[in-house]
């Protein structure tokens, strides 16, 4: 059996050979150091070339165990030339469908499979809550349960059929837990979270997909009321292992370790940053170099017992011998490379993903443009109107994270909007292009070259100067045109790890741009092409049209002339709060009710765009919400039916949203909540009616005591197209 197996091997290892093991380290360093010298059991940020020279080396130590490969292909092989990039993360909830995202993933696998890599840090399961946060593009968005659906979804789609499947990769949620709670939105700040606040809402998601099986969790970088997340032991041990059933492998993030001695300061040195986290539980140390002389020295000096680093290694062999890499080391494979990477289906998937994601915020009727109109003239405006990097996001392959693919994705393989409307305009159309603004300019970063461990600081972004003869080319060309279709947002410079941002306005000229544009009277379509949604000024709010993009990757430019054309119809819907101004933040749908401070005596509380919202050709009407079963046992399952009628010209897919809220509360209590939802198609002048159900367990809360109840009582179903709209139903569980 595999546990035979496992103690077969650990009882020929010695101890550096098992400190080793629990180190995965960053292969852009001398991968003979890595794996002859610090015996490392994994690695990542593998270059081919790397990859080859680790495995020659692995097969020259003295028992040639197998390395654990990973890569941070998130929404795609992000750094192999030629991979199919998918929208992002945060792009894809906009579909809200969990079974084209678990193909998403499914495909993701198959191409990074062939590549040699054994697992990705996919998917984030953190809960979005300010958008000046970094990492936004990176989520499904603000709502658990729906970043349960759709992260459950791509672990399938990952780990495919089994660990043993070649074509299926290990998924790894992350991050574990709470990391998004940030302070000011500023990364990886202290998060002061109490543990009800935690279970209430950031745990669910993660609960959910260790009970389902998924065998990796990383670690947030933060601390939690005074304690690192990497020494964390209740949440780890109790929690995760206890109380879950959590037998899979932890990983910490980035350093985690060391920065337990150099940053957060609750470790005198290394061999006692060691055993902390190995107390804690944690398995993978990722690149923390020095963990390997400080682990060997905390058993010396009786900080930690052999036997505690036994268990960890027992947990990582356990996960290599699950996946076969003894019987196949899972090499990268050329031939199948070529078969898959970047396949034509694979293709055809991402348009498919990308078109599904779209979310049409505002429409005064000017959209869908005619396709049969005999001629028209369109300005394509904007500084993301051409931009492969801004359409691809974060974690992309030119993002500067990984240097050995400096110049980023084939530009021929990406559809820009610019190239979308080339290519789906009729042939006699005028599209004419005008850059318009700039975002930003680079400048070293003020604080130094390096952070303190040594890496490289990348250059900051800072807003460049609103450029008014561009402005004047693109304004002239809007005043000639039919249309003016303006693709404005951020950059990669502006998202990611480290780079939260302190404002939510659209930098650089590109306020200026909007403004000069809807000065021309000519009809402005927005289009939002960025990580994460910023505040929009007055000439876009009142834009005639106004689609939100987020990165929609490879093909996504082409789905958005597409949308604009009336080619395909609008069906996504914002699986986030899209705030009016930045001191707004956060704001967020399932706020605690009965805050009677909760307002602005400048401003309204509301978002500007509300999570669920989303607008379609069409018109949708939502008839009587009936509850069958107006009492229900708190096992039991609460049922309702909607009439939805499609009383336009255009067929829809309508996202039916199910919200609970319990009326008298132990404690004060989420106002509503997103329970359940289906996804229903509408033929024009058709009605459908839509069968709901939801189990009674899910109308559960956390008491002061940190138990998950249902408190029978009275409560209400809310049904609709978004969390703003609904109508609303009696039940009682009892
Ligand atoms: O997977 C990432 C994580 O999300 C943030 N820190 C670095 C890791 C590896 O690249």
């Amino acid at each position: 059996s595999v546990d035979q197996r496992v103690d077969d091997l650990l009882s020929r290892m010695t101890l550096p050979e098992k400190v080793g093991q629990m180190l995965q380290l960053d292969a852009r360093g001398d991968v003979k150091e890595i794996v002859s010298e610090k015996l490392a059991g994994s690695i990542l940020h593998t270059s081919p070339a790397k990859m080859l020279e680790a495995i020659d080396l692995v097969a020259k130590t003295r028992l040639q165990i197998p390395l654990l490969t990973a890569e941070d292909c998130i929404h795609g092989h992000s750094f192999w030339p030629g991979a199919t990039i998918f929208p992002t993360q945060l792009s894809m909830a906009g579909s809200w469908d969990p079974e084209l995202l678990e193909r998403v993933a499914r495909v993701t696998a198959v191409e990074v499979s062939a590549t040699g890599i054994h697992w990705t840090f996919s998917p984030v399961l953190c809960i979005t809550r300010d958008l000046r946060w970094g990492r936004v593009d990176e989520t499904f968005g603000e709502d658990p349960f729906l970043i349960g659906e759709l992260g459950s979804a791509m672990i399938r789609g990952y780990q495919g059929g089994g660990l043993t499947d070649p074509t299926a990769i290990l998924a790894t949620a992350k991050h574990f837990a709470g990391y998004s709670e940030t302070q000011g939105g500023r990364d990886a700040s202290e998060a002061d979270l109490s543990p009800r606040k935690l279970r209430s809402w950031f745990l669910p998601p993660f609960e959910r997909v260790a009970r389902e099986g998924c065998r990796v969790f990383m670690l947030g970088y933060q601390s939690m009321d005074g304690v690192p997340i990497t020494a964390n032991k209740w949440l780890l041990n109790d929690v995760l292992k206890q109380e879950w059933g959590f037998t899979g492998t932890l990983v910490t993030d980035w350093d985690n370790v060391g920065r337990m001695v150099w940053e957060q300061r609750v470790c005198a040195d290394y061999a006692e940053a060691a055993a902390v986290a190995v107390k804690a539980g944690n398995d993978l140390v990722m690149v923390t170099p020095g963990f390997f002389e400080g682990a060997q020295e905390a058993v010396e000096r009786g900080l930690l017992q052999e036997t505690e680093i036994d268990e960890a290694v027992r947990r990582i062999l356990r996960l290599k011998f699950e996946l076969g890499l003894f019987e196949d080391p899972r090499a990268p494979d050329p031939q199948r490379q070529r078969l898959v990477i970047g396949s034509a289906e694979h293709s055809e998937l991402n348009l498919e993903v990308a078109r599904r994601s779209l979310i049409l915020l505002r429409n005064d009727g000017t959209l869908p443009l005619d396709p049969a109109a005999k001629f028209r003239r369109i300005a394509v405006i904007g500084p993301n109107a051409d931009s492969p990097s801004a359409q691809l996001g974060d974690w992309a392959g030119d993002s500067g994270q990984i240097d050995w693919l400096p110049d980023g994705q084939p530009r021929e393989m990406i559809e820009t909007v610019l190239d979308g409307f080339r290519a789906v305009a009729p042939a006699n159309w005028d599209i004419d292009y005008a850059r318009g603004a700039e975002i930003e300019r680079l400048v070293p970063d003020p604080e130094g070259e390096t952070y303190p461990d040594g890496q490289p600081r990348p250059p900051i972004s800072q807003a460049a100067p609103v450029d008014r003869h561009l402005i004047d080319v693109a304004r002239d060309k809007a005043i000639r045109a039919d249309f003016a279709v303006v693709v404005v947002g951020d950059t990669v410079n502006l998202t990611g790890e480290h780079k939260s941002t302190a404002t939510l306005e659209l930098q650089g000229g590109q306020i200026a741009l909007l403004d000069a544009i809807a000065a021309t009277k000519t009809p402005m379509i927005v289009v939002l092409v960025q990580s994460k949604p910023s505040v929009l000024p007055e000439s876009a709010l009142n834009a005639a049209a106004i689609i939100q993009a987020f990165n929609p990757g490879m093909r996504g430019g082409r789905a958005i002339a597409e949308l604009v054309l009336g080619l395909i119809e609008p069906s996504g819907r914002l699986p986030l709060s899209v705030a009016r101004h930045v001191g707004q933040q956060p704001v967020y749908y399932n706020t605690i009710r009965g805050q009677h401070g909760d307002r602005y005596a400048d401003l309204t509380q509301d978002p500007l765009f509300a999570f669920g919202e989303g607008l379609s050709y069409t018109t949708i009407e939502y008839g009587d919400l009936t509850v069958t079963t107006p009492e229900v046992a708190a096992d039991g399952v609460v049922r309702a039916t909607v009439t939805l009628t499609n009383t336009g010209e255009r067929p829809a897919v309508e996202t039916v949203q199910v919200y609970v809220s319990d009326l008298v509360t132990s404690v004060t209590w989420a106002g509503r909540e997103l329970k359940a939802y289906k996804q229903v198609s509408v033929p024009p002048g058709e009605s459908r009616i839509v069968e709901l159900e939801l189990p009674a367990s899910a109308c559960s809360l956390v008491t002061a005591d940190g138990r998950r109840v249902v408190e029978p009582g009275d409560f209400e179903l809310l049904v609709g197209p978004s969390s703003r709209t609904y109508s609303k139903a009696a039940f009682t569980i009892v």
